[in-house]
């Protein structure tokens, strides 16, 4: 399943298109690798961009050399308020104007406000778990740092899809379960465990599989003994990140 040095992988996620337009790990050396997240998801009828990485200068170039065109995003879905995430806002906004945000509570009122006027549509997401759209759904806001992840509720399981996972990774992954009943087919994104060891690590493998997570791509903020780790524990089902990484 890994192909090494091409930045398509499959994982039989049911036909839509997952594309890492920004991430500090390297993927597609063509690409501009900064610290930060974003994903592009293309689905039948809808494209959505998951956080904007810390630049949108970059991100905009990246979505570029990757054929994909920002002026058709119909939805941008943004984690949580960390500088890592929210950096390319504006010039996502200013290429789409047109399209509908799904923002966290946690953002600043004062910036929520701003944005309302900015886009078509501003849904604003608190604690609980909500629909925002045909097979799609926020976590709802989870943790201290006031966190969602994203998912897709697909014919062959879910799609997760997680900023940093501030609130720990098992306990999205056990809330995406939870809420909707199903397997995760696929949880990627940032895992935040680039301070856990080995043992600690081991052990999140091992709940994570627990939570019905079959497929995994750490990147972002998952460290790199995590990446190593998971690799090894989950051998074809781990996928590599990076920016320029192309799911589908
Ligand atoms: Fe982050
Ligand atoms: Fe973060």
């Amino acid at each position: 399943m890994r192909v090494l040095n091409d930045p398509s992988t499959s994982a039989d996620i049911n036909g839509i298109g997952l594309n890492i337009v920004f991430d500090n790990y390297p993927c597609n050396p063509n690409l501009q690798s900064l610290w930060g997240f974003a994903c592009l998801i293309e689905m039948a009828g809808q494209t959505i961009l998951f956080d904007t990485g810390s630049n949108g200068r970059v991100l905009v170039q990246n979505m570029k050399k990757m054929g994909l065109d920002s002026a058709s995003l119909d939805m941008l879905f943004v984690s949580h308020p960390h500088w890592d995430h929210i950096g390319g806002i504006d010039s996502v906004i200013e290429l789409a104007p047109h399209l509908e945000m799904v923002a966290p509570d946690s953002l600043s009122k004062f910036y929520l406000q701003d944005l309302r006027g900015a886009v078509r549509k501003l849904s604003v997401i608190d604690g609980k778990p909500a629909k925002i759209g045909e097979n799609l759904y926020s976590t709802g806001v989870m943790g201290e740092v006031g966190e969602q992840a994203l998912v897709i509720d697909m014919a062959t399981g879910l799609v997760v899809i997680t900023g940093c996972a501030h609130a720990g990774i098992e306990k999205v992954a056990a809330r995406a379960r939870e809420m909707l009943g199903r397997d995760i087919s696929l949880l990627m994104g940032g895992f935040h465990l680039s301070h856990h060891d080995h043992a600690a690590l081991e052990e999140i493998a091992d709940s994570l599989k627990s939570h019905g997570v079959r497929r995994l791509c750490p990147t972002h903020c998952s460290g790199d003994l995590a990446r190593r780790m998971f690799a090894a524990s989950f051998g074809a089902f781990y996928l590599d990140g990076g920016v320029g990484r192309k799911v589908s």
